[in-house]
């Protein structure tokens, strides 16, 4: 189901999330993370790569990225834009679910994986998700995935003052929350360390929109150029806290792989 409910955003997605400030804004952060986790010459695997935003970065800087999605308009846009950036012969796109990780070629390894904005959040199961990327990666081989968390004041904030209880609270449901067909889960960073311990040592755990509203509620500060600033400097800021990482919409979670 995730393919047909993420088909029918792939036309909207850009124009309401990628090319808001907000958007941006949080999309800069991480960008500035992958420059410093990805090298160039290095392959990667990208799960849930959407329109193509960090596959495109990521291959004008030098690296190969095998990029997947089950959606395969998500992968056209995907495709168009590596074309527009003439850099579509350091990506290879796959229409493919993360749950396909564990059936690509025998021996097919990555030296680092990336997935970002909620992506590993649509997981059927993650523990199975961690263990067959496991298995891809080569000893020393970085992780950076972008989750969406549990616990997101803003989130709450924004619903409950529209009287939308039910929706404030959506991250909190035992066993995840039902999506156009789909089950999202919501780990919090102390969740995933835990998932991630048998195969990966955390280097790092950062918040990701915990000072910037999440892009549904930030249309004020289009109006608000001097609070969008200070804003994202204030977002910049907390990126020092780890412990601000389990109140944010989104977190950083950073690893390494470790020896088998
Ligand atoms: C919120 S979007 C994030 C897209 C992109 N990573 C970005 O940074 O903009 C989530 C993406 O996850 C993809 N997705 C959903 N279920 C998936 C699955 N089981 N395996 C891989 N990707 C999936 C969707 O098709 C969608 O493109």
């Amino acid at each position: 189901m995730s393919d047909l409910a993420f088909d029918d955003m792939a036309g909207t997605y850009d124009a309401t999330f990628t090319n808001t400030k907000v958007g941006r804004a949080l999309r800069e952060i991480v960008w500035s993370r992958l420059e410093q986790v990805f090298r160039p010459s290095q392959r990667i695997l990208e799960l849930g790569c959407g329109t193509g935003e960090d596959a495109v970065r990521l291959a004008s800087s030098g690296v190969s990225v095998v990029a997947t999605d089950p959606s395969s308009r998500m992968i056209q846009m995907a495709h168009s834009k590596a074309r527009m950036a003439d850099c579509q012969q350091r990506i290879e796109f796959r229409c493919v679910a993360m749950e396909d990780v564990g059936s690509f070629a025998d021996g097919e390894v990555f030296d680092g994986v990336l997935s970002n904005f909620g992506a590993v959040n649509c997981a059927q199961n993650l523990q199975t998700l961690i263990a067959d990327v496991a298995d891809r990666l080569s000893p020393g081989a970085p992780l950076l995935w972008v989750v969406m968390g549990r616990h997101a004041p803003w989130e709450w904030f924004w619903y409950i003052a529209r009287g939308q209880w039910r929706k404030a609270w959506r991250r909190l449901r035992a066993g995840g929350t039902p999506w156009r067909g789909m089950t999202i889960s919501y780990p919090t960073p102390a969740q995933l360390r835990s998932l991630l311990r048998p195969y990966f040592t955390v280097t790092r755990l950062a918040p990701l929109g915990v000072v910037l509203p999440p892009s549904y509620a930030a249309a004020w500060l289009d109006r608000s150029p001097i609070a969008m600033s200070i804003l994202t400097c204030l977002e910049r800021w907390a990126q020092r806290s780890s412990m601000l990482a389990s109140w944010s919409d989104h977190f950083i979670v950073e690893a390494v792989r470790l020896p088998p």
